[in-house]
């Protein structure tokens, strides 16, 4: 967008110093100036001045000193721009300088925000109207929603007419294709329109300008959805905009910090709780554009997202977006699951201000996000060779031992087998090199039987040989290590056509006596009663070949890794999944 090198003229021209700062700091007269406490540090004796006929203010306590622009910007926390636009809507002045096009769909945003604006107000009124909003009101005072958020928040209710919304749209003048469009209502079959929002709690969302965008409804009892909400809009686009940010912003930028929730109504009773600093997602993972919001304001953000599996997923990408933006994220983990609304009315503002002091690193929301999803699917082995990865990956050099030390911790290992973690590979497969101690045998002891299946597939055969037929394909004899069992099975594939009988096998083998001592010492190495019971276990020496193969296989890309470790070259993406895939399938399939 491009503005008009006269616009900010117009806009110094017309906009009175005095009057906007006077907005926001109470101002006294002394002589030709204004003063008052300064809103940009923390004072008790007023060093603030302004000066209307020069056009500019000045603290003599901290130096801030511009005119009603910078002002505006530093108080209200936005760009240029933005400032203009803010200064523009009161003064009078365009401030837009657009082509035709671009101010007809302007001219439509205007008209839906608008509209918005009507539906925002008329929900309110409903929400304090005695009987009408009774029912909404009582919702509010269960939930702990004060009067004073109702106002702030500017919360409303859509009652339980079909039609109240539509007819307050027309007489104010709203046509009602702006009306669809916004979201409020739409088109019922025969021809005319329907309230979209009935019998919820409204909550309306802001522009950091202040324009009402959009709005989410919550149902009073257990109505599905739990909350219906504006999707997509020609002003608003879920996924763009952060709840609250217009009233979070300027307690952000004091202390540069924002807290995230995930839900309106987490978000609400944290301002009312003392943390005006709070904003929502509204459900959702951070999206880039949310990342950017975040950055405008503040240069922290303390995500409080729900415990559940969800609520770390979406804690974990909004860390992700966050910190390409930029911003230094952290977590914090509600005890007991509970969400922030839920913990700040039972355990109080200060019991979330301890919580809010300490803080989760995303370093570690992440490591131990790993370490749960994993917990007891993966070997140590995989884990410590993912957070070592991790660390270096995200924590810068000088923080890397700490987080060793935490991550070993966690683990049950000792920060050196974790330095050491490329070396760390399946203590199954390890294989001693040059000398290194096997700094893994203590973490995931686990013994490899040699396998036996061999004897028992024989042994199983022999008492029905029937179902030589019915494996022969599934267990090749290449599979048998043992030569003389592997020749025996060979043969057997070979007659399985005509095996029925016990005694069928001993015909197959007759005259052979290495062949049939061979089969009388794996004779009963196990036995079953029926079928059933042979097959199964023939299935799971199926299984366990796949198994096999995923282990050796495993071990290629363990010592693939190792090897890029090793030379300092970066872990392909494919090759780390499928080796922690693999890790998953090695360890999940029965013995
Ligand atoms: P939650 O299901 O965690 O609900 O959804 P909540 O915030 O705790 O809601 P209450 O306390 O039961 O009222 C978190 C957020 O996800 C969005 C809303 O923005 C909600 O605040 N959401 C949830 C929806 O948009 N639709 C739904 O049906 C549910
Ligand atoms: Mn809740």
């Amino acid at each position: 967008m491009r503005i008009d090198d006269g616009v900010k003229r117009e806009i110094l021209a017309r906009a009175d110093i005095g009057e906007v700062i006077g907005a926001y700091v109470t101002l006294h007269k002394r002589g030709k100036d204004l003063v008052g406490l300064c809103p940009f540090h923390g004072e008790k004796t007023p060093s603030f001045h302004v000066h209307p006929d020069q056009g500019f203010y000045k603290c003599f306590g901290c130096d801030a000193k511009g005119d009603v622009l910078t002002f505006v910007q530093r108080q209200e926390n936005v760009g240029f721009t933005d400032a203009l636009r803010i200064l523009g809507k009161r003064y009078g002045v365009e401030v837009e300088n657009e082509d035709p096009r671009a101010a007809r769909v302007r001219t439509e945003k205007e008209a839906i925000y608008h509209a918005n604006d009507v539906a925002r107000a008329f929900f309110h009124r409903m929400l304090l109207e005695p009987r009408e909003g009774a029912e909404a009101r009582a919702y509010c005072e269960g939930r702990g929603i004060t009067t004073a958020s109702i106002e702030a928040f500017g919360l409303g209710y859509a009652g339980r007419s079909w039609d109240a919304l539509v007819g307050e749209l027309r007489r104010n003048d709203v046509v009602a294709e702006i009306a669809v469009k916004a979201g409020l209502i739409k088109p019922n079959e025969r021809g005319s329109f329907r309230d979209f929002y009935r019998e919820r709690l409204m909550i309306p969302t802001f522009a950091t300008t202040g324009e009402t965008i959009a709005f989410g409804g919550r149902a009073l009892g257990d109505a599905e959805p739990k909350y219906l909400n504006t999707t997509t809009t020609p002003v608003y686009t879920k996924g763009r905009f952060l709840y609250a940010l217009n009233a979070a912003r300027r307690a952000a930028a004091k202390e540069d910090t924002l807290i995230v929730v995930e839900g309106y109504l987490d978000c609400i009773a944290l301002h009312q709780a003392g943390f005006p600093n709070a904003v929502a997602a509204l459900g959702t993972a951070f999206t880039p554009e949310q990342a950017r919001e975040v950055r405008k304001v503040a240069s922290r953000a303390i995500l409080c997202f729900d415990a559940d599996a969800a609520g770390l997923d979406a804690a974990l990408k909004s860390i992700e977006m966050l910190t390409a933006e930029g911003v230094t994220a952290s977590a914090l983990r509600i005890p007991d699951g509970k969400d922030p609304d839920e913990f700040v009315r039972r355990n109080g503002a200060d019991a979330f201000r301890a919580l809010l002091a300490k803080p989760v690193a995303a370093t570690q929301v992440k490591i131990d996000a790993e370490i749960e999803r994993r917990a007891g699917k993966t070997e140590g082995g995989a884990i410590a060779r993912w957070a070592e990865d991790t660390i270096r990956r995200l924590a810068p050099a000088e923080e890397q031992d700490r987080w060793r030390v935490y991550v070993a911790g966690r683990l049950g290992l000792s920060v050196d087998d974790l330095r050491k973690a490329r070396l760390l590979i399946n203590p199954l497969h390890f294989v001693p090199r040059g000398g290194e101690p096997n700094a893994s045998r203590h973490i995931v002891p686990r013994t490899m039987e040699l396998p036996s299946f061999e004897r028992e597939v024989l042994a199983l055969v022999l008492d029905e040989p029937a179902l030589v037929a019915e494996y022969a394909g599934r267990i090749p004899p290449e599979r048998f290590a043992n030569p003389r069992l592997r020749r025996i099975w060979e043969t057997l594939c070979e007659h399985a056509r005509s095996l029925v009988q016990p005694s069928d096998v001993r015909a197959v083998f007759a005259g052979d006596d290495d062949a049939a001592a061979t089969l009388a010492s794996v004779s009963g190495v196990v036995r079953f009663n029926d079928a059933e019971e042979r097959r199964a276990r023939l299935d799971r020496v199926v299984v366990r070949f796949a198994r096999d193969d995923a282990e050796r296989r495993y071990r290629e890309l363990g010592a693939r890794i190792d090897r890029l470790y090793e030379a300092g070259e970066p872990i392909p993406n494919e090759l780390r999944a499928e080796y922690e895939a693999l890790g998953l399938e090695v360890k999940g399939q029965p013995r």
